[in-house]
């Protein structure tokens, strides 16, 4: 790709970046691959304290992403693998942005940021878990240059899945 990556900040999500993140995510074509519907306030203010509990312990976390303007337009970045089945103990990288921000190349500029803090930290290797028909989060798989490493049933929601690993 030519094209300059376009501007964005990555911030620890402070509190009151639930509830941006809350009305920023509030669309079902955002949730799709997340169950399909929004979330309440709760949610974010349980995954925004998770966080920045991250944060202080690791140095990396799942960061508000902030355009030139200063407002918030999604999160992207790293944590520990949350769930009880998959990858337990390795680190998942992610992003999630409100639909007005899509096609613009911010999630991609997000994720190169995440990568070289993330090298920076001294991790070693990444993984991304997508949904098969998720094909915008595939892509951005792809732009980092990440190769799928297994196809698998996601135990949630019974759909095909994908995870994609790099190595830093
Ligand atoms: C997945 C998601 C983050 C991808 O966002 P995205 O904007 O498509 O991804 P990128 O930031 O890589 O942007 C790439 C697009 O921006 C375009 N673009 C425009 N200006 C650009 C620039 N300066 N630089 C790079 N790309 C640019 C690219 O051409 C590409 O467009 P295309 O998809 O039409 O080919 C977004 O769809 C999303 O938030 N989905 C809902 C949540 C979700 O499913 N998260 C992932 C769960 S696994």
């Amino acid at each position: 790709m030519n094209r300059a990556l376009p501007v964005v900040r990555l911030r620890v999500p402070t509190d009151e970046d639930a509830i941006a993140w809350h009305r920023v995510f509030d669309d079902p074509e955002v949730m799709e691959f997340h169950g399909g519907k929004a979330r309440d306030l709760s949610v974010y203010e349980e995954l925004t304290a998770r966080q920045r509990r991250h944060d202080a312990e690791r140095g990396f976390c799942l960061w508000t992403m902030v355009d030139d303007t200063g407002r918030v337009i999604g999160f992207t970045g790293a944590q520990p693998w949350p769930q009880e089945w998959g990858p337990t103990g390795e680190i998942e990288i992610g992003w999630r942005l409100g639909r007005e921000y899509w096609g613009k190349g911010y999630a991609t500029a997000a994720a190169q940021m995440t990568l070289e803090r993330l090298r920076a930290a001294g991790v070693e290797s990444v993984v991304a878990m997508v949904l098969s028909g998720n094909a915008r989060s595939i892509a951005v798989t792809e732009r980092l240059g990440m190769r799928l490493e297994h196809v698998f049933t996601e135990p949630r929601y019974g759909q095909q899945a994908h995870q994609y690993r790099l190595d830093l």
